[in-house]
């Protein structure tokens, strides 16, 4: 580079070093970034906990300010991010770069006098900054982060402003994901959690899993959280002289009664001492005993499981496809938000299909495209590498974690097409015969007469809609073919700035449910039973293969 610059103008010098040395740090972030990307789930999830311990959640009065309240916890060490939200009023989350900070800072806090009451004294990270005096308002307010996903409503007003049905769904992902706030706060209410419990059993960890780490999660979902125990266990026992130690233990009658009792004394405990806890319920007869409750100063909804390792792996297999092409997470939200706005799914446990059923039969469908979007779940057992190795309870739960030893084949369907097949897809699959299976990538005879049948991806033996009856399925399966005779009437893609297009105008009520059949554009050209009618008609399987007669109404 010397050689190139000696001679030029020093202006143009000057201008050549700080463009190579932005070039250079421009590498660096895209090097840093891409070594962020590869991280494996387990590495990713080990990061975020480590940050949440190192955090404190504080309750602060309104007109904060931002400048003063940094200064003042400076004094306990180096802050490395911190955000403010609302929940209940207005809330801080401040990450310190050492745990050490959270120490000094908690020398310096009080056990509120309270009047009338009493105060547990218990010490946690839920903080409340008493500010003296009035604030004056004349400094900047602090930008508060959105914890909320937006209405249906702002999301058709949002997908009507853009290009293409594939640049809807892109947006749609982008606007109901978790934020990187969000998913800080999920780990910090984990953590917070982990002192309660710690109490009881110094080496637990208490981490989230589901769709708060699976890369699926929508802003305003729960947060599911798993009591993991197994640092118990870990021991560095020396072998030799014969002679060993073992603790006493109590017993109970199985692994459920034990996982029942610790969960029920933890829920105890939540109730009782754990601040901004509330609404607690022990759900310890669920076939995973749970115990539920409301974190007010994050306004998560929180189930905290014990025992349920499967489950942890079953998100990092959602997390792996979704990292392995872009339109997987873009079908899945745009599925889980259309099964939603038409009350396919609830956030109400009962016979309807759960967006974990939903994702998992995305995950098939893309399995099933020629060629394949995704690999089956075998594949990627075939794929992992002697420390990827992990047997839980008997089940074979291995799957590959690096993922650039997985070669994807070349598929360029664009998310407008994905979409429109997965409603005829699953407008016409064989639920009464078949199952739907991941592993083989391959639908298998139903060994069950219930009306849908999903084989639990690691716990082969299960079902995961179970829950699921045929009316349910009756009406998932007349809203795909409502939706894939919608797709194939093109007059629903042409932008229109009066009224939803594209996969906005998916998120109608739908005619099927017998509401709203005024609010469609296309309802004015037929009446309905017409227009299914066709729809039945044209979504007629010919040997095997869905034929869509396109525009055939
Ligand atoms: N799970 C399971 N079998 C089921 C239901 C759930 O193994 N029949 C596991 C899955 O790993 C799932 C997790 O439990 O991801 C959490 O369940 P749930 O909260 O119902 O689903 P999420 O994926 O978290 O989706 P949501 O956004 O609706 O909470
Ligand atoms: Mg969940």
């Amino acid at each position: 580079l010397d050689k190139f610059c000696l001679g030029l103008e020093p202006q143009t010098q000057v201008r050549f070093t700080s463009t190579t040395s932005a070039l250079k740090a421009q590498t660096e972030k895209k090097t840093a970034k891409a070594a962020k990307e590869s991280r494996t789930f387990q590495a990713i999830q080990e990061e975020r906990k480590e940050e949440a311990e190192r955090s404190v959640l504080i309750s602060c009065p309104p007109k904060i300010n931002e400048k003063k309240f940094l200064d003042y916890l400076s004094k306990h060490g180096t802050i490395n991010k911190h955000f403010f939200y609302n929940s209940y009023g207005a809330n801080a989350v401040v990450e310190f770069s050492s745990r050490e900070s959270i120490a000094s800072l908690k020398e310096s806090i009080n056990i509120p006098a309270v009047e009338h009451e009493a105060a547990v004294p218990f010490k946690s990270r839920l903080l409340s900054l008493k500010w003296p005096g009035s604030q004056s308002s004349n400094h900047p307010m602090p930008k508060f982060k959105e914890q909320s996903p937006p209405s249906i409503n702002e999301i058709t007003q949002l997908l009507s402003e853009r290009d293409s049905m594939d640049e809807q769904l892109q947006c749609l992902t982008e606007t109901l994901q978790l934020t990187e706030e969000n998913i800080s706060l999920r780990f910090l209410v984990c953590s917070l959690l982990r002192d309660i419990a710690g109490a009881y059993f110094p080496e637990c960890i208490i981490r989230p899993f589901g769709s708060s780490v699976n890369s699926f999660g929508k802003l305003g979902c729960d947060v599911d959280m798993i009591l993991d125990l197994d640092g118990i266990y870990a021991t560095s026992q020396k072998k030799g002289s014969g002679l060993s130690l073992e603790y006493q233990v109590k017993r109970g009658a199985s692994e459920r009664a034990v996982t029942q009792s610790i969960l029920s004394v933890i829920g105890k405990c939540v109730d009782q001492f754990g601040p901004g806890c509330v609404g607690v319920q022990s759900i310890l007869q669920a076939r995973c005993p749970l115990v539920r409750f409301a974190h007010q100063p994050s306004g998560f909804q929180c189930d905290l499981t014990a025992n349920n390792r499967v489950a942890m792996k079953s998100s990092e297999l959602l997390f792996l496809y979704g990292k392995l092409d872009p339109r997987v997470r873009h079908l899945v939200f745009s599925v889980r938000c259309w099964a939603r706005a038409h009350s396919i799914t609830s956030s109400i446990p009962g016979a309807w299909i759960t967006n974990f059923s939903l994702t998992v039969m995305v995950v098939f469908f893309l399995q099933q495209r020629n060629p394949p979007i995704l690999p089956t779940l075998d594949r990627l057992k075939e794929l992992a590498g002697p420390s990827d190795k992990c047997v839980i309870e008997g089940n074979d739960c291995t799957i590959v974690s690096d993922l650039s030893k997985i070669t994807l084949q070349q598929n360029t369907d664009t998310l407008e097409k994905l979409l429109q097949e997965f409603f005829e897809f699953y407008g016409n699959f064989p639920f009464n015969k078949a199952s739907i299976n991941i592993r083989k990538g391959k639908e298998q005879t139903k060994p069950e007469t219930t009306a849908l049948y999903i084989q639990n991806p690691f716990e082969t033996t299960l079902n995961i809609s179970k829950n699921v009856n045929a009316t349910q399925l009756e009406r998932f399966v007349a809203l795909c073919r409502e939706s894939a005779w919608l797709l194939q009437q093109k007059e629903i893609l042409k932008q229109s700035s009066d009224s939803p297009w594209g996969f906005a105008a998916l998120l109608l009520p739908s005619v099927t449910s017998g509401a709203g059949v005024k609010s469609r554009r296309k309802r004015k050209l037929e009446p309905a039973s017409s227009r299914i009618k066709n729809l039945l008609d044209s979504l007629k399987i010919k040997g095997g293969e869905t034929v869509a007669k396109k525009g055939s109404a």
